[in-house]
């Protein structure tokens, strides 16, 4: 068996291979940027084929950086950006169309007419999520009613739907020339079209969208081998046999497996997934039912997640929209120039709202300035806006389970914030935890195709190998952390009705 396992995050910034060792320590990285195409207000596109160029260019560079080959690997894992649709032409190769991203909200029409009488609720029970524009299917009918001769290919069964994992896998494994289309559970849960208790396509949602199933992937577990890399390419041969959303994969990587643990990943945005066990819960308090993971034949593990929208993204806009930061870690600096907030409160509902507000009606706002606020207080409002998003979601989460959450682990690029992290200790209560290696998105991925090979025996190696790095206690007394908490809720409700 070769030493190494090799994960590809192919996120909403940038792609990333990673190699990992046994012990789960990483090895070698290459990454790359995508450009974030934003034709309009509220549209957001990839360049699918840059994204498959910039895989396949840090896949070399990992390998190459740590002096590896194809040889070396034993596996290769897969974990993405959910949500974020591409269809492509199976005889050309070549997409009709630039992916339309999560963040995207030009389908709402789509979603207000799929809505009708029975509001967003219509497919919840079926597949778990709210009708919003942050879901796969009806930007897969954009793509249909808009593209020039799309929906006639589509219905003769030339186009094919995926999220990246899909596109990559697809790529990876042959393209025109045999390539697998194939899609996990995981993925699946977050395209309303797969019934989330049978994880089977949903042919009549699929119906209302008017989206042929033909263009549907198959769904599998998240940890089987799907295909093997194809002949001429980075790793021939080699088993890719782990897929993983890249939530789910943090989840995994952080070794969330206990019924109620919970991890909360600062990305683009913040994804708080907490472990529902094989029980499916549907939530009373504006989160998510999704899958949280499937190791081959065993049962599915479920997770109620409170996706936010607009987190580290923020730290970017006030770099590359307002120019206040030249660096998103420069924003620490800047924000340690004040005590504290000097009663600003941003809030980015540059999306509308996710979790737990579903409000697509919502654009952001700044609110509580005085001639007092400098830009060292609106650079705290901007790291409060994570810590505050995230508190709403664990109330929402210890309301929908009942029982209070006892600490949070975390993961993704805006821990290494120490400022943050204490804030965020402060404003839930509850200790906030660092794992050793924070890049469990790329190290879930790798576990699960790494076990579906024999490389690791299962989820124990998993808990084995993880190690707390930093714990964070909270210091704030209760009154003052309930004022907070209060003025921010009220500054959310400034967000409300902005859309004519
Ligand atoms: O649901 C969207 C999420 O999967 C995106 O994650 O880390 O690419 O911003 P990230």
């Amino acid at each position: 068996m070769p030493d190494y396992v090799l994960a590809i995050d192919q996120g909403t910034t940038s792609s990333r291979a990673i190699v990992f060792d046994h012990s789960g320590t990483i090895v070698s990285t290459g990454q790359k940027e995508h450009a974030q195409i934003l034709p309009r207000a509220g549209w957001v596109e990839h360049d699918p084929m840059e994204i498959w160029g910039n895989v396949r260019e840090v896949v070399g560079l990992a390998l190459t950086r740590a002096n590896l080959t194809h040889r070396d690997i034993a596996a290769v894992g897969i974990t993405n950006q959910r949500e974020t649709a591409v269809v492509w032409d199976r005889t050309t190769g070549k997409p009709v169309y630039n992916a339309i991203v999560w963040q995207d909200t030009r389908t709402q029409r789509i979603v207000d007419e799929l809505a009708g009488d029975e509001g967003p609720e219509r497919y919840k029970r079926q597949v778990g999520l709210p009708l919003a524009t942050y879901f796969s299917g009806p930007k897969i009918t954009w793509i249909l009613d808009n593209v020039d001769g799309a929906r006639e290919k589509a219905e003769a069964g030339d186009l094919l739907f995926g999220n990246t994992d899909s596109w990559v896998l697809w790529n990876m494994t042959g393209g025109t020339d045999g390539g697998v289309h194939v899609t996990d559970v995981t993925n699946a849960s977050r395209t309303m079209l797969m019934n989330i208790d049978s994880l089977t396509w949903n042919e009549d949602i699929a119906r209302d969208m008017r989206i042929p199933m033909s263009m549907l992937p198959e769904i599998r577990s998240s940890s089987e081998v799907y295909g093997e890399g194809r002949t001429g390419g980075l790793v021939p041969g080699v088993p890719i046999s782990g897929i993983l959303g890249d939530q789910q994969a943090a989840t995994f990587g952080q070794a969330a497996f206990e019924v109620g643990a919970a991890k909360n990943t600062y990305g683009t945005g913040n994804f708080l997934l907490l472990n529902t066990g094989t029980e499916l819960v549907h939530s009373e308090n504006g989160l998510l039912t999704t899958v949280g993971y499937k190791i081959g034949d065993q049962p599915q593990v479920y997770c109620l997640e409170g996706s936010i929208a607009v987190t580290g993204s923020l730290v970017q806009w006030l770099r590359d929209n307002l120019g206040l930061i030249r660096s998103a870690p420069e924003i620490e600096q800047l924000a340690e120039t004040v005590e504290d907030n000097g009663g600003a409160y941003f809030v980015p509902a540059f999306s509308g709202l996710f979790a737990p507000y579903w409000r697509s009606d919502a654009r952001g706002a700044l609110v509580g300035l005085t001639r007092y606020v400098n830009k060292g207080h609106i650079a705290r409002a901007v790291l409060e806006a994570t810590a505050y998003q995230s508190r709403e979601v664990v109330d929402a989460m210890n309301a929908d389970s009942g029982v209070d959450l006892k600490e949070l682990r975390v993961d993704g690029g805006m821990v290494a914030n120490e400022a943050l992290m204490q804030f965020q200790a402060d404003i839930l209560g509850v200790d906030v935890v660092r794992p050793k290696v924070a890049e469990t998105t790329a190290l879930g991925a790798a576990y699960a195709a790494g076990i579906a090979v024999g490389f690791w025996k299962g989820e124990q190696d998993v808990v084995d190998n993880w190690a707390e790095d930093k714990r964070w206690t909270p210091q704030m007394d209760e009154a003052e952390r309930e004022r907070l908490y209060r003025n921010w809720k009220k500054a959310v409700t400034k967000t409300f009705d902005w859309v004519d």
